[in-house]
């Protein structure tokens, strides 16, 4: 039986945890501005989190996990299974490890320093929700070798898929060439290849939602 003081207890604890959760995701995004470190929108971030609410993934792979922002909405209703982060950005692995450890002490997560194009392929696990916001140009690299990492029915999201609308420019400056190509190609990749069904989202910078269908 639910009694008013158990439901007023509830009410406080879900308020307590709206607003202490707000506040840390603020500081965190006001500190990221602040040291010119990018991180995933905000709403990008909560995309992920109901992601992994839904998919309740057993083994989590990101990409880029950067100074940990994005490894918070993905760690954050991670149950018995890991979670795996690659970044060669050593300051900012070594931040994101601090901080997710912190905040999810008894979690079974992995922080690995190096390239992930170099470190995919001698992972061991298979991996049923991927996120990739490393190196736009590398996107294809990534996920292609990948391949051998994931399983049918495993999800592969990828950050920046608009990339700020700058894939549907016909004008693509010196300086996004590199970037823009990358990004169209994974599009290319995801959507020919057979291997997937993929979706596109107008959240954030635009996600891609790719569902493997196996080989
Ligand atoms: C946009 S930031 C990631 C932001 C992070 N996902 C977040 O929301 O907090 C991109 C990160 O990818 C990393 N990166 C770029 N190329 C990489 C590669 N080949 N292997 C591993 N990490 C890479 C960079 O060091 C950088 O920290």
């Amino acid at each position: 039986m639910i009694t008013k003081n158990m439901k007023k207890l509830e009410m406080a604890q879900i308020k307590e945890t709206y607003f202490s959760e707000k506040i840390l995701l603020s500081n965190f995004r006001k500190d990221a501005a602040a040291k010119k470190i990018p991180i995933i929108d905000e709403t990008a971030g909560r995309f992920l989190e109901g992601a992994c609410l839904i998919k309740n993934p057993e083994n989590i792979l990101e990409i880029g996990c950067g100074s940990g922002y994005s490894s918070y909405f993905l760690v954050k209703g991670l149950e018995n299974g890991s979670y795996t982060a690659i970044d060669l950005n050593g300051e900012r692995l070594k931040s994101a490890e601090i901080f997710i450890k912190s905040k999810f002490p008894d979690k079974n997560c992995i922080f690995l320093y190096g390239n992930a194009i170099n470190m995919i392929s001698s992972l061991k696990l298979r991996y049923d929700l991927v996120f990739i916001d490393a190196a736009k140009y590398e996107y294809t690299a990534y996920i292609k070798r990948l391949m051998s990492k994931i399983k049918k029915g495993s999800i592969i999201i990828a950050d920046n898929i608009f990339y700020k609308d700058k894939i549907f420019s016909t004008a693509v400056t010196k300086h996004n060439y590199r970037s823009v190509m990358g990004i169209r190609d994974y599009i290319n990749f995801v959507t020919s290849s057979g291997c997937f069904k993929t979706i596109f989202l107008d959240v954030g910078d635009g996600l891609s939602v790719s569902t493997f269908l196996g080989n």
